[in-house]
């Protein structure tokens, strides 16, 4: 199971001092999707363009398994407040199911502030929990925070698909990393 990890903490504020990182709770929901929409909104950084899914359908199914062996679901909360959230799934197929693939965001208020290392350091928990030996993600090549974040972890390029995002704002490449939890094979 996950354990909430207490990180973040500021000073020479009044604010909370520390986020809480944990696995997301149905309890979640509402203001996770309220972070998520926001920044789907931004419309540059994320594939998603549109969060359909009702507060309901995050509450009642999606962060209901939230530290399984298929997939974790994990928050960074600030009180009740979700300030970052990242979705770390392995992949369906046998042979894949050795890799897991990202997916984060952090709220834009909170950005720059520890929250997305936090996030990926119990990304890496879990996988070590379950045996996942490879973390694989995509990103958008101007997406500075994104990478230095990913390159901090020691997240490799390991290719670019041309126009693989055809967005409302236009085509954009994705740069293709992957982070080897177990030594690299060389087959
Ligand atoms: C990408 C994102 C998740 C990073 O989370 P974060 O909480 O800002 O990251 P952190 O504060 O933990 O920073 C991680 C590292 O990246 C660096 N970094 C953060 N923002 C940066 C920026 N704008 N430019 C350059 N480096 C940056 C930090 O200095 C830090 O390195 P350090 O610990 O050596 O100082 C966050 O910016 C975000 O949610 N962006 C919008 C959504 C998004 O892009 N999701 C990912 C899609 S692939």
């Amino acid at each position: 199971m996950g354990t909430s990890t207490e990180a973040g903490s500021r000073s020479g504020d009044t604010a909370p001092r520390a986020f809480v990182v944990r696995p997301a709770e149905p309890k979640d929901a509402a203001s996770f999707l309220e972070m998520w929409r926001a920044v789907i909104a931004e419309r540059t950084h994320v594939r998603t363009e549109r969060a359909p899914q009702s507060v309901r359908f995050y509450r009642r199914r999606y962060f209901r398994r939230s530290w399984s062996d298929d997939q974790a679901s994990i928050v960074a909360v600030l009180g009740d407040r979700v300030i970052g959230h990242l979705n770390v799934s392995r992949e369906d197929s046998p042979v894949t199911r050795h890799v897991a693939s990202i997916g984060m965001a952090v709220t834009s208020d909170w950005r720059g502030k520890g929250v997305g290392s936090a996030l990926m350091s119990e990304a890496i928990r879990w996988c070590h929990q379950f045996g996942v030996e490879k973390l694989a993600l995509s990103v958008y090549p101007d997406n500075q925070a994104a990478l230095a974040l990913y390159r901090k972890f020691g997240f490799q390029e390991e290719g670019r698909l041309t126009g693989h995002s055809k967005k409302s704002i236009g085509y954009r490449d994705e740069i293709v990393m992957g982070l080897w939890l177990i030594e690299r094979p060389h087959p």
